[in-house]
Parts: structure tokens; C-alpha cells; sequence
């Protein structure tokens, strides 16, 4: 199969070529028609009449018709197309928004913001929501898909090329919908599979400092770290965040300084976002920045 995307380019230039057709044939009749019949060649003023013309009537009532039905049926064919056309996905990774980030589960393993599939291979998206309705648009991938709460939509996914692809929520969704950041990394079949196997771990830092402060305060409530009591589902699963290169849906690079002022205070940075500011002393602070920046 072919990437979506590349089945949309498509209809939409055969499209845009029948309508550029259609302009420049209309424009062309009413230029024609304003110089052979302007006054100086028609000094009696009165234009000739096109009334009950029944062959005219059928004519431009036929062609309209014609030319939307062909557009009509490439459609379907299309749509049928960027639905998989009857080739079975390899792979299947649910997919659920949230105010405001993206979670992604490949069977039992979680994941956020950053989507990963292997190159040349089917993925259907299991989508939904949690909250409002979020939309999932990867442009260079495939179409936009809304994401229901209560329902799930499919949506296949098919790179031919490894790379990033970044892409965004495409239903406005409340505050921070322009912080709805997401970036699909497309690897190949041996890089996926020692990712996946690499999500699949335990967190790698046991019993630290950082580790006792994270425990100890409301983090617990919201995130997850494999390995750790913390199995809170209403936040991001941080089992490996330091593997992410992003923090907040795209907010801020994932690096230590960074990871450190968004603890601080996440607010500043994504007013409005369900992550409270957790007041610590510097010196936890540094301790969970540290811990938090080493779950790779
Ligand atoms: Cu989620 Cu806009």
C-alpha cells in the first residue's frame, strides 16, 4: 500500500486539474462572449434569447452532474484506499487524547507525545478520548481523525520513509490546544523493536533521592513509573519521560535545566495545564529534576 497522505495528494490534484479546467473554459466563453457580441458590433442593443433552449438545459445539466459523479466515485475509492483497503494492519496502538497530551499504549506499555512505528509497515490508531474532542493530524501521514470520548475511531497510519513527523490537535480543545504537539518517529523494523523493548523495562534508577520525593508528594497521583507504587493515570506514564524530547506536549525541549524549571513551575510555562505547581525545596527539586532526567 501506498502512505495516505500520498492517496489524498492525489485525488486532490486530479480534483484541483478538473476545476482549473472548468475555470479556464468558463472564463474563456464570457471573454469570447463580451468581445463578439459588444455593442459596436450589435448597434440594435437587444442580445439574442436562449429561452426553452431544451438541448442547452439538458447539456448543462448533464455535464455538472457527470463531472461530480467521476469525483464522486474517486472518493470513494480514495476513502476506501486511506482506510486500508482491505489490508490488515500489522500492528494496532491505542491512541487517547487528553487536555492536553497524547497518549499512546502498545499493549500494556505507555507511552506519551511521541508515537513510534516501524517504516513500511500498517498501523491502525485506536482513538479516543478522555475529555472533550481532540483531533489526531499528522499531515505528512494521513488524514485528520477526531477523537471521541466514549468512541473509537481507526485510523491507518503508513510511513515509507523513516523519520520525524510532527503534527498537532486539530479540534480546538480548550486553552492549551496549540500545546497539543505530536511527533510520530518513524524507525525501522530493528530500531522499533529495541525502543519497544526498551519502554517495556522498569524505570532504570531504584531508590534515590529523587525517587523518595517523587513518592512522597502528589506526583503519585497523576503519573506512573513502572518499577515505583506511582500508578497514577491521569498524567503521562514517566516510566522512561528522559527518552522524550519534549516535556508538555511540545512546551520545552527535555533537557535538565528544563525538566528542572517545568517542575518548578509548569504553569508558567503551560497556563492552565492539569500539572500543578508542587512546592519543594531547591534541594528536592534538584533531586527529582535528576531522577526524572536519568528514566531513560
Ligand atoms: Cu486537543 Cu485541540
Amino acid at each position: 500500500m501506498r502512505p495516505p497522505a500520498d492517496a489524498i495528494g492525489t485525488l486532490a490534484l486530479i480534483v484541483g486539474v478538473i476545476a482549473a479546467l472548468i475555470f479556464v473554459g468558463v472564463e474563456a466563453a464570457l471573454v469570447y462572449a463580451i468581445w463578439r457580441y459588444r455593442a459596436s458590433r450589435n448597434p440594435t442593443g437587444e442580445p439574442a434569447k436562449f429561452e426553452n433552449n431544451r438541448r442547452l438545459e439538458i447539456a448543462w445539466t448533464a455535464a455538472p452532474a457527470l463531472i461530480l459523479a467521476v469525483i464522486f466515485v474517486l472518493t470513494l475509492g480514495t476513502m476506501a484506499e486511506i482506510n486500508g483497503a482491505g489490508v490488515a494492519p500489522t500492528m494496532r496502538i491505542a491512541a487517547t487524547s487528553h487536555q492536553w497530551w497524547w497518549e499512546f499504549g502498545y499493549g500494556g506499555t505507555k507511552t506519551a507525545n511521541e508515537l513510534h512505528i516501524p517504516v513500511d509497515t500498517p498501523i491502525d490508531l485506536d482513538l479516543t478520548s478522555v475529555d472533550v474532542i481532540h483531533s489526531f493530524w499528522v499531515p505528512e501521514l494521513g488524514p485528520k481523525m477526531d477523537m471521541l470520548p466514549g468512541t473509537t475511531n481507526h485510523l491507518r497510519l503508513f510511513a515509507r520513509r523513516a523519520g520525524s513527523f510532527d503534527g498537532q490537535c486539530a479540534e480546538f480543545c480548550g486553552v492549551e490546544h496549540a500545546w497539543m504537539r505530536i511527533r510520530v518517529i518513524v524507525q525501522s523494523q530493528a530500531e522499533f523493536d529495541s525502543w519497544l523493548a526498551a519502554q517495556r523495562s522498569p524505570a532504570a534508577t531504584q531508590g534515590g533521592e529523587g525517587e523518595r520525593v517523587f513518592l512522597s508528594n502528589i506526583c503519585v497521583n497523576c503519573h506512573a513509573i513502572a518499577g515505583t507504587k506511582a500508578k497514577g493515570t491521569a498524567g503521562p506514564d514517566l516510566t522512561h519521560v528522559a527518552s522524550r524530547a519534549t516535556l508538555g506536549a511540545g512546551v520545552l525541549p527535555n533537557d535538565a535545566a528544563r525538566m528542572r524549571a517545568w517542575l518548578l513551575d509548569p504553569q508558567r510555562y503551560k497556563p492552565g495545564s492539569l500539572m500543578p505547581r508542587v512546592p519543594l525545596s531547591d534541594a528536592d527539586l534538584d533531586a527529582l529534576a535528576a531522577y526524572l532526567g536519568a528514566l531513560k
